[in-house]
């Protein structure tokens, strides 16, 4: 304490004092990049336990541990067959450069999964980079066309996403190039608001006739994916399942975007690792787990995040944020323009500007001059192939010969609030764990003490 008062205040910090400021010269909410930033229950409070005297491990060079994914196996006549069960999630055309979105179609095709479009149409160089391509169909029906959903892979109908549910796309004027506006038929320059919802159904019965109207336009070929930004997971879930989707897409508050209003990013939606529990949740209730697959994104980091994931009930992940950070932003050789957009190296959230130093977030050539499709789709390979290596480490020390044989039983809990949020045993406490292996998911080489864990 001195002269009487308490320092530091902790109701109005620096952070807030600079909020209020900042909105007092706006007049008006502030907007960027980038997730969620203050700490929320997640994957960080699990642990893996692998191996002991129960079960035994698998040898990391010797023994196989299968890794392949299968999406969209309820009524699609193509399901999706991926190597690794981690995706590429929908970044539209506009918000990136045409040169990152071909670096990650080609990254996704030199591992073995899929990518997906955006808030913005398929754009030619985009379906010839990508082997198996998923294609958005959101509220704007910005750039959309029958003929391009001909040509995907799998159509993944956008409710909402992560970061801001309930709320609509957002691309500020300065990434509205001639090119962007001429696909969203738009005018150039001028900043563009997406819809909340889609102009033409009101609730899941209209859902279920969009997912039949898709799958007529599409024969009944690919799988139909039905994409929510987590709020009410288990109700909406349960809903998506029951309209008819072949793969629900669940994206926790984690998830990232390249513009946002801050407060739904900071203040609306559920974590991902409450997310994923909830979905699960919703699949079993209706017996569909074994039907409709469960993809989960928001916040994945890494293959330990993805294991996790896993465990809990995804079928596979879908990576965003870690893709582009993978392929060079927040890179410290462009320090000097991050200071002189007012932030720093490692630090930076400032997609929405348009001013991306790393030419991924951007629509200006002097700064998409900077990105090299070749290095950046090696790198967004790299880092897939290093996620799925890290998920085989883990669940090879579970005793497991195949990620998707990893279950709750092979995860602790470190605090009670995950504990509560995921029913996974707290460290420390020998209590009998409420999940039951399914037996045929587990080989008799993977456990040697049958009816124990
Ligand atoms: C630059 C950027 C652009 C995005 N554009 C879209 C979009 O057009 N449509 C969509 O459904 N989600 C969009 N998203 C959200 C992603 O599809 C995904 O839900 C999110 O990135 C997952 O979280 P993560 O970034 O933490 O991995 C975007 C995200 C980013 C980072
Ligand atoms: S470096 Fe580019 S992509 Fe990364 S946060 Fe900054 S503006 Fe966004």
């Amino acid at each position: 304490m001195e002269n009487g008062f308490i320092s530091p205040n902790e109701i109005w910090t620096p952070q807030v004092i600079e909020e209020i400021q900042e909105k007092a010269e706006l007049g008006r909410y502030r907007i960027r990049g980038m997730g969620r930033s203050r700490r929320v229950p997640s994957f960080d409070d699990l642990v893996v336990v692998p191996a002991g005297l129960t079960r035994v491990p698998l040898e990391g060079y010797r023994e196989r541990c299968e890794t392949r994914t299968v999406l969209g196996t309820r009524f699609a006549q193509k399901p999706i067959v991926l190597d690794i069960p981690v995706t590429v999630a929908g970044m539209s055309y506009g918000a990136l450069s045409l040169s990152a979105k071909k670096a990650l179609g080609i990254a996704a095709t030199t591992v073995g999964t899929s990518t997906t479009t955006g808030d913005g149409g398929m754009h030619p160089d985009e379906r010839r980079a990508s082997k198996m391509l998923v294609y958005q169909y959101l509220p704007a029906r910005y750039g959309q066309n029958p003929y391009d959903m001909k040509r995907a892979d799998a159509i993944e109908i956008v409710v909402s996403q992560g970061a801001k549910p309930g709320g609509g796309g957002l691309l500020l004027g300065h990434k509205i190039s001639a090119e962007i506006a001429a696909l969203r038929d738009l005018p150039e320059g001028v900043d563009q608001r997406s819809p909340v919802r889609h102009p033409d159904w009101m609730g899941p019965d209209d859902l279920a006739i969009k997912i039949e109207e898709l799958r007529e336009i599409t024969g009944w070929q690919v799988p139909i994916y039905v994409k929510i930004g987590a709020s009410r997971v288990y109700e909406d879930v349960m809903l998506a399942a029951k309209a008819g989707a072949d793969v629900v897409v669940v994206d926790g508050m984690e998830g990232g975007t390249a513009a946002s209003v801050e407060i739904q990013t900071e203040h609306t939606g559920i974590p991902t690792l409450a997310a994923v529990v909830e979905a699960t949740e919703a699949l079993r209730e209706l017996g569909l787990d074994d039907e409709v697959q469960l993809i989960i994104s928001g916040g994945i980091r890494s293959g330990v995040d993805a294991a996790k994931a896993l465990a809990l009930g995804a079928t596979a992940v879908s990576i965003g944020t870690a893709a582009l950070l993978a392929m060079g932003c927040n890179d410290p050789r462009y320090a000097e323009d991050f200071r002189s957009m007012g932030t720093e190296p490692y630090s930076c959230h400032a997609c929405h500007t348009g001013r991306c130093p790393a030419g991924i977030t951007t629509q200006d050539p002097l700064f998409m001059e900077r990105l090299d499709v070749a290095v950046a789709s090696e790198r967004i390979a790299n880092f897939l192939y290093s996620m799925a290596l890290e998920m085989q480490t883990l669940a090879r020390s579970c005793g497991k010969s195949n990620i998707h044989h990893l279950d709750e039983t092979d995860l602790r809990s470190l605090t009670w609030e995950t504990s509560l949020i995921t029913g996974i045993p707290l460290v420390g406490q020998r209590r009998n764990h409420h999940a039951a292996k399914t037996p045929e998911k587990v080989s008799s080489r993977e456990t040697l003490t049958e009816g124990k864990w």
